[in-house]
């Protein structure tokens, strides 16, 4: 699929305003191929092909993303929009910026643009979008099933099932209910926000969120929600701490071996934000020494996450707390079809002229729209 840069193609862009698109998706193989809602793949391309190419505009599209020698670094040089997604990172440095010399905007198709280094986009006059809000309920659905399938302890036990046995006080004995447990956040924007409400009816002893913007206080209270300002002072409180913020320099690394030992010993820790949020080896350390009782997500400090990553096999001492999988939350179908329209209709507004949907900019001409991606 991939098409050679030819002296043809640089002349139209240059007198017909024809733009070069570059993507860079995931491989979705025989599951795209009899799939086509597998929207953001190589494959299935967003389903924007045909609406690109016929309005005259070239579009590449790949998965090679590491090193000099791949589609992403080739074609980064003349590529005038970037689409990427955070479920297969390609990841815009510094460097590369500078090499990227007619790079306009970056698209992600999805949530978490942290694989772009924002502050070169500032300095480039790139800008940088989002299909905000996208994928947010598949992720809050999926930190509600993280937290309940660590707190009962199942994944054990579907695999003793499997396994042909059947002794339920190995389960039990580490099975406990999320009633009566104190929850908390990272991040109270959309997903965390979501997270809260969907944990409404579980009748929890408390709600809590560590956010340094407030939740409005209509909100806080719909969901009776205490906000706690220090972070030490959170995670003690917490039984189950959820991670819901952006990767940015003030998260990365947040939560370390000398916050975990804050944590309550034997706690539930889940992060479906960024895996570079919480140091690797300090959460593999404390799940095996016990301190937390358990770990789950989707997100990993490198994607893919090598073979003999730590995190997929991390046991705590008894055997089990381990609920890690591929990063999937955000792009179950129904949100591959929302993300797919979102970047079309980014798409649209930048050749149209038109103006963006504020919601969506992180990175406008020259400065930071979003006060999510810290503060500044
Ligand atoms: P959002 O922008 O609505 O909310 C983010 C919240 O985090 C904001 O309230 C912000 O103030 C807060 N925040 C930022 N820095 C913080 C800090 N240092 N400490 C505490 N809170 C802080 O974003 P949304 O839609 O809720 O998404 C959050 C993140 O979730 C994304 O940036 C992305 O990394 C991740 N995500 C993961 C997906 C997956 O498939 N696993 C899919 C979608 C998003």
């Amino acid at each position: 699929m991939i098409r050679e840069w030819t002296l043809d193609t640089h002349l139209s862009q240059y007198f017909y305003n024809i733009m070069k698109v570059l993507a860079i998706l995931y491989r979705g193989g025989e599951a795209a191929q009899q799939e086509p809602r597998l929207l953001g793949t190589v494959e299935n391309q967003l389903g924007i092909r045909e609406w690109l190419e016929s309005q005259g505009h070239e579009y590449i599209v790949s998965d090679s993303k590491e090193g000099p020698d791949s589609d992403f670094q080739k074609h980064i040089v003349d590529a005038e929009v970037l689409i990427t997604t955070p479920f297969h990172p390609g990841y815009l440095t510094a460097d590369l910026f500078e090499k990227a010399k007619n790079l306009k905007i970056c698209i992600t198709a999805g949530v978490g643009s942290d694989h772009i280094d924002l502050n070169a986009a500032v300095k480039k006059n790139v800008q940088v979008l989002e299909v905000s809000g996208s994928n947010v309920v598949s992720v809050a659905e999926h930190v509600v099933m993280s937290i309940l399938l660590l707190v009962r302890n199942f994944v054990p036990a579907h695999e003793m099932i499997e396994r042909g046995d059947w002794q339920v006080s190995d389960i039990a004995r580490n099975a406990f209910d999320l009633e009566g447990k104190v929850v908390g956040t990272i991040g109270a924007g959309r997903i965390g926000y979501r997270v809260l409400q969907r944990l409404v009816p579980f009748d929890t002893k408390e709600l809590l969120y560590y956010d340094y913007a407030a939740l409005p206080e209509a909100a806080a209270k719909a969901v009776n929600a205490r906000r706690v300002e220090d972070l030490k002072e959170f995670v003690s409180q917490c039984d189950v701490v959820t991670v819901n913020c952006p990767l940015h320099e003030g998260t990365k690394g947040l939560v370390n071996a000398e916050l975990l030992k804050h944590f309550k010993k034997g706690a539930w820790l889940v992060n479906t934000a960024r895996g570079a949020i919480c140091d690797k080896d300090a959460v593999a350390a404390a799940l095996k020494s016990g301190q937390i009782n358990g770990y789950a997500g989707d997100v990993w400090n490198v994607q893919p996450a090598p073979k003999d990553h730590v995190w997929r096999t991390a046991k705590n001492p008894l055997g089990a707390g381990n609920g890690m999988v591929p990063h999937y939350s955000g792009t179950t179908l129904d949100a591959q079809a929302r993300y797919a329209a979102g970047t079309k209709n980014i798409l649209d507004h930048y050749l149209n002229g038109t103006n963006q949907e504020p919601q969506n900019v992180i990175v406008g001409v020259g400065k930071y729209e979003s006060k999510a991606y810290g503060q500044r």
